[in-house]
């Protein structure tokens, strides 16, 4: 969503907060904006552009500002249209309180007509803008920095995180954070705050992560803590880890294409870990033991990707662990009836660990006892500090906004937590164990070597071609068919095609009328026998209606493999991870036809990274 970062010191924090938010922009960047105190007004100062950030650096080059305090955002609209009027920072009326803020204000409405009843002018259609003239009507009364923080926060409903620069106190950054994340880079005599660690990564290695329900008034050489009832908080200052800051595209074209190759490595640091918790690895992952021998079900909570890697998993959870699993979507598990179930062990997924449907649903399963498993690649999320336990993947930071390798890190670690329950549970023997976890490294080999081996076919020939389509189809069955969900949300959110995934079975129950030479149907194969003859006779009514058939298929599936117009096979895997063996490919394969469409592949339109708002 949108990101905020602001700068307090000795050096200018103009092309410190730039730096942070150009770092940041992948997770919203739809307009931006910068304020400062200048230093030689000694007035605030800003300047705001729609479009990507680049206009913004433009603009600031033109007509430059600076000073040692400075506040920057880039915007992910969800209140008013992408304008330069809609940009952050927002102000109020005297000019002299400026402020950047993610999230959304529920209330904004109500407050904003108290406020323009009082005589307040509003210039955008932004729910943040009504932030700004609050704090100045609770200045205006208290007198107090730290006072107006507490009167605002009470009248604020809605998620928050919210830096401001006020003119009248130069020595000051205020964070505020409810709901949005926000933490603070401790340097030497200079300060940072951002919405991620990312922004200040490679200046300073000290964070501080603002808890739920606090603020905190930063000079250059400290931060004050408070909650919202205005107690000082001890804050631990953490030590940031260095893989966060290698944020290169390391000589590839775009970050996704570059984050698709590391995929190999990232299964195997993530194997490691898991494996390196060896006897202790309840305790290491915060969950106990009991609830490991004797849970009944399992449920998996996720949005978009990670919601697909959940429901590849049910199969794992299901047919090794032998325990009933269903996968469910955040948004709409929330508005559900809600059955309190002690037996039963919940797997939150979120690459970000910051995605609000996903949070939201932790809190009202904490809410109600029950026992949440986090599986997150950020060990400093929200998500980790909110639930039982956690799990971390360990993809490094995945910085296109299309998910790749924290996809195929989350299907391995669930994939791991599966077998090692079953061990827990003696389903499986230590030796079958073991043979899981070297099957699973044994296919992110696979996953590697179908990158090179299709890599000139998939780019010089198949892109070239499949580029011209409109609109695809994709088929599965069992685990391969949550993976052409996978594909095609890859397909939709790249390259701006209509995709639509369907369980191959259905096909005969509406969609087959949609077959046609100009719609390519993309058919995922399955190593299992019995779903592969399935699947076959799928293709065969594909065929028999002229359709155009992709094939993704494994070795000996010949018959598959000589109906298909395109086939791409794959050496024959243990059936559980044959979606994790197709993955490398597929994406790469979307990630070409994006690229000959020419669309902007890490920074697709009208999205953001991490989704931070319901
Ligand atoms: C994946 O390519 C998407 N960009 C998106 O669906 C993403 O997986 C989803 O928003 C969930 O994010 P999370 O894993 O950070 O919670």
């Amino acid at each position: 969503m949108c990101s905020v970062v602001g700068y307090i010191g000795q050096r200018q924090s103009c092309a410190l907060v730039m730096e942070g938010l150009a770092r940041l922009e992948y997770r919203g960047y739809d307009s931006s904006g910068f304020a400062c105190v200048d230093n030689e007004t000694r007035r605030l100062m800003s300047a705001k552009s729609a479009g990507r950030l680049s206009q913004l650096v433009t603009r600031l080059q033109e007509k430059p500002i600076d000073g040692t305090v400075g506040v920057g955002h880039t915007r992910w609209s969800t209140h008013g249209v992408a304008s330069e009027a809609n940009a952050h920072p927002h102000f109020d009326c005297t000019k002299k309180i400026s402020l950047v803020h993610n999230g959304i204000i529920e209330n904004y409405l109500t407050l904003k007509k108290e406020l323009e009843a009082e005589g307040h002018v509003f210039l955008s259609q932004t729910d943040s803008e009504v932030i700004a003239h609050l704090f100045e009507r609770a200045f205006e009364q208290t007198k107090s920095c730290k006072k107006a923080v507490m009167q605002l926060v009470s009248q604020l409903h809605g998620a928050y995180a919210v830096v401001i620069v006020m003119e009248e106190h130069p020595e000051l950054l205020i964070g505020i954070r409810k709901s949005s994340p926000l933490c603070i880079g401790v340097g030497d005599g200079e300060m940072f705050i951002a919405s991620d660690v990312l922004a200040f990564a490679g200046k300073t290695d000290r964070v501080s992560f603002l808890p739920e329900k606090t603020f905190t008034l930063v000079t250059k050489d400290k931060a004050a803590v408070y909650d919202f009832d205005g107690q000082l908080l001890d804050l631990p200052v953490e030590k940031l880890d260095s893989v966060w800051t290698a944020t290169e595209k390391q000589g590839h074209e775009h970050y996704m294409l570059k984050e698709i190759y590391e995929q190999k490595s990232a299964i195997y640091k993530t194997v490691s870990l898991c494996q390196s918790f060896g006897e202790s690895v309840w305790n290491s992952i915060g969950i106990s033991a009991d609830l490991i021998k004797n849970t009944k079900r399992i449920k998996i909570i996720g949005c978009g990707t990670s919601w697909h890697a959940g429901r590849i998993a049910e199969f794992f959870f299901e047919e090794i662990t032998r325990i009933p699993t269903t996968a469910v979507l955040a948004s709409e598990f929330r508005y559900r009836t809600f059955f309190p179930e002690l037996d039963t062990l919940y797997i939150a997924i979120s690459q970000s660990g910051e995605t609000a449907d996903t949070l939201e649903v932790v809190r009202m399963l904490n809410a109600h006892g029950q026992k949440v498993l986090a599986l997150t690649n950020v060990a400093s999320s929200t998500l980790v500090r909110e639930s039982e336990g956690f799990l971390l993947t360990q993809a490094g930071p995945e910085l296109a906004v299309a998910s790749t390798k924290a996809f195929t890190t989350q299907v391995a670690a669930l994939y791991w937590l599966a077998a090692r329950m079953a061990l827990e549970r003696t389903v499986i023997s230590d030796g079958q164990f073991k043979q899981c976890q070297e099957e699973l490294l044994m296919t992110a080999n696979i996953l590697e070597n179908g990158l090179d081996a299709y890599k000139y076919q998939i780019f010089e020939k198949l892109a070239l071609f499949y580029s011209n389509f409109s609109a695809f189809i994709f088929l599965g069955r069992h685990s391969t068919y949550p993976f052409a969900l996978e594909a095609a949300l890859k397909l939709k959110e790249i390259a701006y095609v209509f995709a639509q995934a369907y369980p191959a079975g259905e096909l005969k129950h509406g969609p087959i009328a949609l077959i046609d030479e100009k719609t390519p149907v993309c058919l995922f194969s399955h190593p299992d026998p019995l779903i592969y003859q399935k699947l076959l006779s799928n293709a065969q009514e594909i065929k028999a209606r002229k359709g155009h058939l992709i094939v993704f298929a494994f070795e000996g599936q010949t018959e598959l493999q000589a109906l298909a117009d395109t086939c791409l096979m794959f050496p024959a895997v243990n059936s559980h991870l044959a979606v994790l063996s197709m993955t490398g490919v597929m994406q790469l394969f979307m990630y070409a036809i994006a690229r000959a469409r020419g669309c902007d592949i890490d920074r697709p339109r009208n999205l953001a990274k991490s989704v931070t708002v319901e």
